[in-house]
């Protein structure tokens, strides 16, 4: 069984498809990406079908990670039982996600940089224009969330 990641965010075109790339390039450089299923999603709809955001693509691209077949999904019910930990951006993506998901509250769902030392949002670029603070946090976030996943058994490496 692989272990579900599924990173929201509210467009999922800025911060949750740069946390997904993210976090695929950090688990294959440690050749263990067979052991997961990695997505994103957005509680809402208005980018279905579109690639990220051009800011997500270039930060991404200064850092040879590639964004090549990934399209704006929003979230849907049956991502509940699909995915292990449903990581959201913000706490207003998770007071969306969770009626969206059935869930009244879930230890599944959380913010990525709830795995920190300081939790805290990771503020929206699409209004901030702030992709390299995006990039940075998501990193910080994503080598936790490795380091979380590890802890709670998940995975072996
Ligand atoms: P994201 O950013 O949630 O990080 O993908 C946004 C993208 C689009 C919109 C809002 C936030 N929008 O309103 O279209």
């Amino acid at each position: 069984m692989k272990i579900g990641i599924l990173f929201v965010c509210l467009g999922n075109i800025c911060r949750s498809p740069m946390a997904e790339a993210i976090f695929r390039s950090l688990v294959q450089e440690l050749e263990i990406e067979d052991q997961f299923d990695i997505d994103s999603a957005g509680t809402g709809d208005w980018h279905i079908g579109d690639g990220p955001h051009q800011g997500t693509v270039q930060k991404l691209a200064e850092h040879n990670i590639s964004t090549e077949g990934m399209y704006s999904r929003q979230l849907r019910l049956e991502d509940y039982d699909r995915f292990d930990y449903i990581v959201c951006m913000d706490n207003s993506n998770i007071e969306n996600a969770l009626p969206m998901l059935g869930q009244p509250e879930s230890s599944k769902v959380f913010r990525l940089l709830d795995l920190l030392k300081d939790p805290k949002d990771v503020p929206d670029p699409y209004f901030t224009g702030d992709f390299e603070e995006t990039y940075q946090l998501c990193v910080e976030g994503c080598k936790a969330l490795l380091q979380k996943i590890k802890e709670d058994g998940g995975s072996h490496s």
